[in-house]
């Protein structure tokens, strides 16, 4: 008889994303295109200098239309449709890839760069443009309070109950691209640890954490993702 496929729950961070030329976040001396995080990522700055916040997440929402997904989102989406057993993506990534890149249901524990949400009446939906300070909300109309679907410093993730409910079942539990600084992303691999899965980083460098993994893949994530993903295809 077949054995049970083991449940695969994968993390993904800005790094599998980088080669397909979206900046990481602590790869240029923790400045984000040349803004300090409490500078653009925090609900303070967001009161302090909204024209500036907005200004950077529209750049970083218009660069969604000059990438595409690279060779590591695509191995995950095949994983999702080739592996016969569950496969759930957490990511951290703000960024559309996984979705373009072929994988449905990723949770975006982060927000998503196209996706608004108003503070004044919770409305929320998707955006393809430019979100200025006048806008206003296509529900309440009150402009001023729309802003993009980001979790900033301080505000708590989405989904932290379907995503410790899924790590603590995993069979199998994969980092890839992050570097294990920004909790509570950076713990669940020692929850998966606890639920007795098998754990496995890929980087292309060390990181704070890679200590607490069964093992690590060193290299790129368009290389590495894919190679790892054959060897889970192809076991009984
Ligand atoms: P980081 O920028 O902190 O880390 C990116 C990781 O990817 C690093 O460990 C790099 O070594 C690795 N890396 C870079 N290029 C790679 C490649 N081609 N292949 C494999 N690995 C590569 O990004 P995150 O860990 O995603 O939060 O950051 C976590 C959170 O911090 C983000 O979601 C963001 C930020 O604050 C919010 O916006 C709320």
């Amino acid at each position: 008889m077949r054995k049970q496929k083991r449940a695969i729950v994968i993390l993904t961070g800005a790094g599998i994303s980088a080669e397909s030329g979206l900046a990481t976040f602590r790869d240029q001396d923790g400045l984000w295109e040349g803004h300090a995080v409490d500078e653009v990522a925090t609900p303070e700055a967001f009161e302090r200098n909204p024209e500036l916040v907005q200004r950077f997440y529209n750049l970083r929402r218009a660069a969604l239309a000059t990438v595409e997904p690279n060779a590591a989102h695509r191995a995950l989406a095949r994983l999702q449709d080739e592996y016969g057993g569950r496969v759930t993506l957490i990511t951290q990534n703000v960024d559309d890839l996984h979705e373009r890149g072929g994988f449905s249901g990723a949770i975006h524990m982060h927000g998503e760069l196209r996706r608004v949400k108003c503070e004044v009446c919770h409305w929320e939906g998707g955006w393809e443009g430019d979100l200025e300070v006048t806008t206003a909300c296509p529900e309440c109309g009150t402009t001023g309070h729309l802003r993009p679907d980001i979790v900033w410093f301080g505000e708590m993730p989405y989904s932290m109950d379907v995503i410790e409910a899924a790590v603590g079942s995993a069979g199998v539990f994969a980092a890839i691209g992050t570097s294990g600084l920004v909790y509570p992303a950076a713990g669940l691999v020692r929850l998966a640890k606890f639920a007795g899965a098998e754990t496995v980083e890929i980087n292309n460098k060390e990181t704070a954490v890679s200590g607490t993994f069964d093992r690590c893949r060193t290299g790129p994530a368009s290389v590495e993702v894919p190679a790892w993903v054959d060897e889970l295809l192809a076991e009984d």
